[in-house]
Formats: structure tokens, sequence, C-alpha cells
């Protein structure tokens, strides 16, 4: 079925199940198949070859075994794959595994040196400041990129909105300062229905699932969307590193990509009532958010984003005050993560971004919100019980 003509809320809805009403079912089969049978040894060796050198396999040829290639994860890389305008999308355990075998794949290729934009995700930052999978980094400013790529530049990072100060970058002027070295975009806040990297010069687009695209804290998961190319570079380095993402978790997730704009949607305007409130609270020196005074001073929200969506971070001035509304909150729940239909807060120096280099860490006084499905009146009254001196 082709969808690039349907809205994202029918998109969201149908894509990965083209086949279920052939199968005869009405919802994704879960193959949970660890190995698979093999016809004959020939047969079984084709497929091998065919899996383990990155290509999706052949009509009616055996899987092998489930490192290699699964059915029901397949559908929702299939699924995420159409939401993102990709050709492809190769699913992970989590996002750290994505972001891994992607470097992984630059450092085969011998272009290990990669360029990146603080902020990014505390562990996305730690894995390219310690150089552990034999990359090389260039922290730049958004329009230090060009002068920073050299003959071994295999990517170009960054994230926007960002983790955790809800910057925004203009993917259009970093993808032209790219040129034709790939530029990883992490999409994890936006999500598909707010922005399309590749729609703007990007080359991968990368999620943490664990977030909003499964919505409900109960997956962990990661996945870059991409063209088939790149996909059939990334799939090796998968199958042979072993960063695969459990059925089930797929499942999971690409149910949850049936909700994804619903649930953006709202939660996006419970964030705008929250974020409109907490600018009015005497004790909360700023609120990072797009939609908020000042959040979006190159004007992407109505461009490149289709709304401001549903995280914001405050800074209210000290450690001390932001470790206490941490502790006292009731109806948020006070732990990492985000994206799921309930809400979160957390002290992104103390956790998230802990390992980030000091200089570039975030201040003290923030603590960083992910607004669920509640009531925004029920979220305003917690924070203000919370703030309360
Ligand atoms: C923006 C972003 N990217 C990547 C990750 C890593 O994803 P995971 O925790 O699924 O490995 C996170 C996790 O918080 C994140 O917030």
């Amino acid at each position: 079925m082709h969808t690039e003509h349907f809205s994202v809320e029918t998109r969201a809805v149908h894509a990965g199940r083209a086949d279920l009403a052939e199968l005869g079912v009405h919802v994704p089969p879960i193959d949970l198949s660890s190995t698979y049978p093999l016809p004959d040894v020939e047969a079984g060796g084709a497929a091998y070859e065919g899996l383990a050198g990155g290509h999706r396999p052949g009509e009616g040829t055996t899987h092998v075994y489930q490192r290699l290639w699964n059915p029901t994860v397949a559908r929702f890389e299939d699924a995420l794959a159409d939401l993102e305008g990709a050709e492809a999308a190769v699913a992970f355990a989590s996002g750290m595994a994505a972001l891994s075998a992607t470097l992984l794949s630059c450092v085969s290729a011998g272009r290990p040196h990669v360029v990146a934009v603080r902020p990014l995700y505390g562990g996305s930052d730690h894995l390219l400041s310690t150089g552990l999978l034999g990359t090389t980094v260039t922290w730049v400013a958004a329009d230090g990129i060009a002068e920073a790529l050299t003959d071994r530049t295999g990517l170009v990072v960054v994230e926007t909105p960002a983790n955790p100060t809800l910057d925004l970058l203009d993917l259009r002027a970093i993808a032209d300062q790219a040129g034709d070295v790939p530029v990883l975009v992490d999409n994890t806040f936006a999500t598909p229905v707010l922005q399309r990297p590749l729609e703007h010069g990007a080359s991968i687009v990368l999620h943490s699932v664990t977030k909003f695209l499964a919505g409900h804290g109960d997956v962990l998961g990661g996945v870059v969307a991409t063209s088939e190319e790149l996909a059939t570079r990334i799939r090796p380095i998968r199958a042979i590193t072993g960063g695969t993402l459990h059925p089930l978790s797929a499942y999971l997730a690409h149910r949850g990509l049936q909700t994804l704009p619903v649930r953006v949607r709202a939660q996006q305007e419970g964030a705008q009532v929250v974020a409109g409130w907490l600018a009015g609270q005497p004790t909360v020196q700023k609120v990072h958010y797009p939609g908020a005074a000042g959040g979006d001073p190159l004007g992407l929200v109505g461009t490149q984003m289709a709304g401001p969506g549903a995280l914001l971070a405050v800074d209210l001035g000290s450690y001390e005050r932001a470790a206490a509304v941490a502790s006292r909150v009731r109806l948020f729940t006070h732990a990492v993560s985000l994206g799921g239909v309930d809400s979160l807060l957390q002290h992104p120096a103390a956790l998230t971004h802990r390992p980030v280099a000091d200089g570039a860490k975030p201040g003290q006084g923030v603590l960083r919100m992910s607004i669920g499905l509640e009531s925004p009146e029920d979220l305003l009254a917690d924070l203000e019980q919370a703030l309360s001196p």
C-alpha cells in the first residue's frame, strides 16, 4: 500500500500493516523464534550471506537466526520508516545501541571523525567524548560545522530540540554545511509527528524508541531511519554486535506508533499550559521551551517543526531549589526518561547529563520535565505545592 498521500494520523495507524487482511489477522503476529528452519544447507547459506551483508530477506527465504532478521521487528521498522519518510529503518535494543552501530559503521568505512553540536543527550555526549568505539569528535557551534570537516569525517551529529535545554537547530543550514557527510539528527524529542529531518537535508534520523514512539514506559529500544544504502551498511553491524530489538518490544513500539500523533499533540497542549504557568512564577528564573518567549530565536516552530513539543526545562537558580522540587513532586514522577503518557521530571546535571564535561553540563538549577496526558490543571497544582518555599 502506498501511504505517501495519507496524513501522519492515517499512516501512524496503518503503517507496517498492509498485509494483515491477507494473513487473516487484525493485529500483527508476534514471531518469537530465535532460530528458523533451513530448507537445505545451500539455501540456508545463501540466506545467511544476504542477511549478514545487510540485505532484506528474499521472498519466502529463511530468516536463519533472530539476530539477522525478525519479521515483527521488520514491521516496526517499515512503519517507522514510513512515518519518517525514509527508505528503511533499522531497530535496536536501545537508542544507545542504534547510535553505537551508526558510529561503528563510520569507523569501519575508515571515516571515524565525528563533528557534533552540543547539547546532546548525556549518554550520546559521553559515547562521543570517550571515543570508546574508535571515533574522534570535534565539538562545534552550529555554524562551525563546515570548518571542522576533514576527509576522515564520517558523520555530523545533532539533536533538535536538544536534550535537556530544548535548543533548536536549523537543519537545512546544517545539512548545507555538511555537504556530502551524512547528518544524523536525534529526533527523539520531536518525533516524526512534529519534525521529519530527512525533509530538511538530514541523512539519518535516530530515535530512542523508549520515549514517545513506544510511549508507555515499558519498552527499551532504538531505531535509525535512513536510505536503503546506509541501512545496508548498518544492519551487518547490528548482526555482528548483537544489539537487536526484542520482537515483543517491537510489537509494543509498533502499537505505540498508532497513537503517536494524538499523544504527541495532547502532551504538547499540556506542555504549553505548564510552560506558560511556569513563566509567571517568581521562583522560576527561566523556562526553556520552544514555545516560550525567546525559545525559538530562528523561527523554526511552524516551519521545520509543526509545534513546540511536550518537553520543557526550568531553571530554578540553584541545585538546592531544583533538588527540593524534584523531591516534593507527587503527581509527576521523579525519574529519568521521557515521552510516556505520565509526566516525569529529573535533574539533568545529576542524572541524564552526569557524564558530560563540566563546561558543557546543564546548569545545576535546571530541571527537565516531560509532560504526559494528565490534566494540566492537576500538574500545575502539583508544581505549585512543589515550588512553594
Ligand atoms: C534524546 C535522546 N537520545 C538518545 C537516548 C538514548 O536512548 P536509550 O535510553 O533508549 O538508549 C536518549 C535517552 O534518554 C535521549 O533522551
